[in-house]
């Protein structure tokens, strides 16, 4: 039996700008998904996940991913989730050359799904690198990172980014060009995310910010200026200068939601946070609905998140410099 765990991850900057190949940073935050393998006698595939999310809001199912699982959650939301286990799997089999090996698959996750938090891409690198060492093999973490990709990329029908993967396996501040992925120096950043309770359709939001780039010159610059907000992002984050990271964290928000990214629970929770003091405040991942992500060393963003009413949850967490593990 082998467990594994890897991190979610906010974006500080650069999410959507990025998929036109201006730069991103995301960051690893300390909130885990954690999958263990154990290899079964035969062929099957069998998955367990008690918890996939937060209170409130989680996956129960258990059987083989050609059975019809009960659940509470949305059916494209599971069948994603279970595509996800499955490649995962897939990865780990090939990684040792062992096409037909069967397993007992566990996940627990404390990563709202489909929420801009990465738990899709923390629970495949979990995975991968659970099964490929309960089969033996120890990968490096790019070809870790790199299958994970290939699995998101296989999901996600060609539509993702390196991002998730890429900085779910190494931890920390990472910042992603085209293929171009590298962990960068950070500070300590004291994160505070916002729940909503829902999630939004990354595809459609993309297309959506697509179709007003090649309507309007001024859409299609709000994306370069999301660029020049990284760049200066990360000067800032080298010079550990938190108040800097704040305020362009506030434009990065404005400039999301001119392209029609946020959703007013979105900007209540946003408000909420910079109203109670946060350094700045943003949506975090796709947009539509889901999370954003504050930066407060005190408690008052998080009292002032408990009493917003659009806010559904609302948990501190502190950038996870660590990315993938193995578990005793
Ligand atoms: O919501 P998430 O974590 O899947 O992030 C989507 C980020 C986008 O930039 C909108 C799309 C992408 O693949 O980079």
């Amino acid at each position: 039996m082998a467990t594994a765990s890897a991190p979610g991850k906010v974006y500080l900057f650069g999410e959507h700008a990025v998929v036109y190949g201006e730069p991103a940073v995301p960051c690893a935050i300390e909130r885990r998904a954690t999958v263990t393998v154990e290899e079964r006698a035969d062929d099957r595939l069998r998955i367990d996940a008690e918890d996939l999310s937060l209170d409130g809001f989680t996956v129960e199912f258990s059987g083989s991913t050609d059975e019809s699982p009960s659940v509470d959650v949305s059916e494209s939301l599971l069948t994603a989730a279970m595509g996800y286990v499955d490649a995962a799997v897939d990865q780990a089999r090939d990684a040792a050359d062992r096409p037909n090996a069967g397993f007992d698959v566990t996940i627990d996750s404390d990563i709202p799904l489909g929420a801009g938090l990465g738990s899709s891409a923390a629970v495949v690198v979990a995975g991968i690198e659970a099964g490929t060492r309960e089969l033996g093999v120890e990968l490096s973490r790019a070809e870790l990172a790199e299958r994970a990709y290939q699995v998101e990329h296989e999901v996600q029908d060609g539509q993702a980014s390196r991002a998730d993967t890429y900085c779910s396996t190494m931890g920390g501040a990472v910042r992603v060009e085209g293929d171009r992925c590298e962990t960068i120096e950070a500070p300590d950043l004291p994160f505070v995310v916002g729940y909503d309770g829902g999630a939004g359709d990354t595809g459609e939001l993309v297309s959506g910010v697509r179709a007003l780039k090649d309507e309007y010159d001024f859409a299609a610059d709000t994306v370069t200026a999301i660029g020049d907000i990284v760049r200066q992002g990360e000067r800032a984050l080298e010079a550990g200068d938190v108040d800097e990271l704040g305020r362009l964290m506030d434009f990065n928000h404005g400039l999301l939601s001119a392209l029609g990214v946020s959703a007013r629970s979105l900007d209540a929770m946003v408000w909420g946070a910079r109203e109670a003091g946060a350094k700045g405040a943003k949506l975090t991942g796709a947009g539509g609905g889901g999370c954003i992500v504050a930066l407060d060393e005190s408690s008052a963003t998080e009292t002032a998140l408990e009493y917003t009413p659009d806010c559904e949850q609302v948990f501190r967490a502190r950038l996870d410099k660590e990315g993938v593990r193995l578990e005793p």
